[in-house]
């Protein structure tokens, strides 16, 4: 125990924000201790030159892997392969000659290194978009075949490869004549005042047919409607390039390349650039929690041994005990290297502006959140004590990585960490002690709509229980609300929209006739739901693609199962394209929200007031940024005269109505006309009241008259 006297001053800002941790201040002291070493260790590395976290990152990239000299013309190659004796370069340039190119210096640590002269034309003698490989020697003489570990671009091998090679992806000199040019600044996004409203998809589904969508289409179909209904962020899943379709991106096989399914990596900076343009971040799903176990086309067993990136498969801590896949050895000074390097990568090749770090809580602790240790109640010994299990040096990687983010970005680098085990000072900055992230997601939220929709009657929901997992958050720790992301859409379960209307979406979403029962509720409640996780449920807001105008179905990536089928493996945008389908409405009320947000801004404010949650009438009503919002979730009863307690006096109008016709609603209420005066009565604790009208399965956001 450590007492309040010796409190150690490099987290002492953590403590002063949840003093609940004092006991725990040795544990999160050296914590960060470990990272500032390891800063320090990386400075050091860099010599005389003194170079920072995020010029040693810069150089890592710009060294490492194959380099093309404008003025020389020759190409440079470098990797790091410490258990192998010699290393070669082989490809369509040399018709895979193994003599040919050596990469002859070799340094103490195994990195390999070598020049690739010009043609005697003096062009590149590797030509642009070709095939290469390393080869490895190893000790006993053996020769192992590889893609280059920090390759741009890998794709999948034609028929004719394929039926003589085997299905491995290949990796290609990615050179072209004419790069990209990148026409827009990065949108400008202050964190401390700006709300973060992310629209998170994946290119390769966003297109209602049944095929691999591209960079090109997302750029000219979908950054349009992300930019109509409000979002301010894109989050791209499945950019990094992975062999396995059906992993949806989470079987990482090359770090350095974008998916090669969905177009070249110039179509994807025009992509980014595009949505620049409309003012609209990118965000990356950046998985560095694990990698597929690939071998001949991943980095798995890379230089033949087992520990190159990766714990041992003899530690107990090489492989993920779920995912099948292969764990990084944070310690290793190489593979700090070459993840750092990978996310400065993104940032400045591509123009990618901050970071969904996917599997932090595998990362965070030994047993990956996995079986009895997934099993977290809250109690801070779970997390910062002996017992505690944590991975402190995944704790001390992430630490670097929110570093190097907000060094190269220090204006608006996002980075949100996917982690459901609530790790204390995780969203908190650096300098005060915390892990460095700026948002976690708000993982229980989902979890709560879908057990409530699978397990409760509509009469039995309870309000309390609903504000208390909205609302509970650690303080000055900003969360990404949701209702629902890709997880939710997995086969295996259903997107909110199906659980709520199932197969009535198939016959009876129509607007021909009237709603039956069950659309009528599903389509009062999508909306519902949505609002009330958006304003009560987190500092930020994403929506999985689809999702907006409530997408039926399930994901379901081509496999051997589904007879390869696309079927599931898309989003049918054609629905909300359809103005005889209720979808529209359920978009259109999506687009409100992120507008009447962005007009009002509640997200990027302290939580919210909830002055009442009553579970006879299904009332919830809260103030947030001198908003008021009012719920009512009661399945049949509406009330003419509902008192609701507010703070502030004065006059109220309504900025916001589910139940607008165009949302799909009956428009009872007549929000132009309406205007709400304050009664200086206390009610609800709050010190005044007004009274509305609010039929049942509506929402209504009112604002005070200036
Ligand atoms: C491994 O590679 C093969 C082709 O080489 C591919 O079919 C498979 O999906 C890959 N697996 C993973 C998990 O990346």
């Amino acid at each position: 125990m450590t007492g309040q006297t010796d409190i150690p001053a490099n987290v002492k800002g953590a403590l002063d924000l949840d003093p609940w941790l004092t006991p725990y201040a040795r544990t999160l002291s050296s914590r960060r201790n470990l990272a500032d070493k390891w800063l320090q260790e990386i400075k050091e590395s860099t010599k005389d030159k003194n170079l920072t976290l995020a010029e040693f990152a810069r150089e890592a990239y710009a060294s490492y892997g194959l380099h093309a000299n404008k003025v020389t013309r020759e190409i440079t190659y470098r990797e790091w392969a410490p258990n192998a004796k010699r290393a070669f370069l082989v490809g369509d340039f040399n018709s895979w000659d193994e003599t040919k190119n050596e990469l002859i210096e070799r340094d103490a640590y195994g990195v390999f290194s070598g020049v690739i002269p010009p043609t005697a034309t003096n062009d590149y003698a590797i030509p642009h978009d070709s095939r290469v490989k390393v080869v490895f020697e190893l000790e006993d003489g053996s020769r192992i075949y590889r893609l280059p570990a920090w390759i741009t671009r890998a794709t999948q091998p034609d028929k004719e490869t394929a039926a003589q090679w085997g299905p491995s992806y290949e990796a290609r000199f990615w050179n072209p004549e004419n790069v990209y040019k990148f026409k827009h600044k990065r949108p400008s996004f202050n964190p401390d005042q700006e709300s973060l409203k992310i629209y998170e998809a994946h290119v390769g589904i966003s297109t209602p047919e049944e095929k691999v969508g591209s960079y090109k289409e997302f750029t000219a179909n979908i950054l349009p409607r992300i930019k109509e209904l409000g979002y301010n962020a894109v989050q791209l899943m499945a950019i990094m390039e992975h062999a396995y379709y059906a992993s949806f991106g989470y079987q990482v096989t090359n770090f350095f390349a974008a998916s090669s399914r969905f177009g070249n990596p110039e179509e994807l900076k025009e992509l980014i650039d595009t949505a620049h343009g409309m003012g609209i971040m990118v965000f990356l799903d950046v998985v560095h929690s694990h990698a597929s176990k690939n071998v001949t086309d991943g980095i798995n067993m890379f230089d033949g041994s087992d520990h190159q990136y990766f714990h041992s498969l003899t530690s107990g801590r090489g492989e993920h005990p779920l995912w099948d896949s292969r764990l990084f050895n944070y310690g290793s000074f190489e593979v700090k290297r070459f993840l750092l390097a990978n996310l400065a990568f993104y940032i400045d090749f591509y123009g990618f502006d901050g970071f969904r770090f996917d599997g932090v809580t595998s990362m965070l602790y030994l047993h990956h959140g996995v079986g009895e240790g997934g099993a977290f109640s809250g109690n801070y010994d779970e997390y910062l004590s002996e017992f505690s299990a944590v991975d402190e040096e995944a704790v001390a990687y992430l630490m670097l990585a929110n570093d190097l983010l907000h060094e190269l970005l220090p204006k608006g680098g996002t980075a949100i960490a996917e982690d459901v085990s609530g790790y204390p000072t995780l969203c908190l900055p650096r300098s005060i002690g915390g892990v460095g992230f700026d948002y976690r997601l708000g993982m229980a939220l989902p979890d709560m709509w879908i057990k409530l929709l699978k397990e409760k009657k509509d009469e039995d929901w309870d309000m309390g229980q609903i504000t208390h997992t909205l609302s509970n958050r650690r303080y000055r720790e900003k969360v990404v609300a949701y209702a629902e992301s890709h997880d939710q859409a997995l086969v295996g379960d259903k997107t909110l929209a199906f659980w709520l209307m199932d197969a009535a979406m198939y016959t009876d979403m129509t607007t021909l006739k009237p709603a039956t029962l069950v659309v009528d509720r599903g389509i009062a409640l999508h909306k519902l739901i949505r609002l009330i996780t958006h304003s009560l449920g987190g500092e930020s807001y994403l929506n999985f693609e689809g999702n907006e105008f409530g997408h039926p179905e399930w994901l379901d990536f081509p496999n051997a199962n589904n007879g390869d089928s696309y079927r599931y493996a898309r989003r049918q945008f054609n629905l909300v394209d359809d103005k005889l389908l209720r979808y529209k409405h359920l978009n259109d009320f999506d687009k409100a929200i992120q507008h009447t947000e962005g007009k009002y801004k509640w997200l990027n404010t302290p939580p919210a007031y909830v002055s009442l949650k009553h579970e006879t009438d299904k009332m919830i009503v809260f103030e947030r940024n001198g908003l008021l919002f009012i719920f009512n979730f009661h399945p049949t009863e509406s009330y003419s005269e509902y008192r609701v307690g507010v703070e502030e006096p004065g006059c109220y109008r309504i900025v916001l109505n589910s139940d607008k016709k165009d949302f799909g609603g009956y428009d009872r209420i007549d929000d132009k006309n309406s205007e709400f005066f304050t009664t200086p009565l206390e009610w609800n604790n709050r010190k005044n009241y007004i009274q509305v009208y609010i039929p049942s399965r509506v929402a209504l956001v009112l604002t005070k008259q200036e």
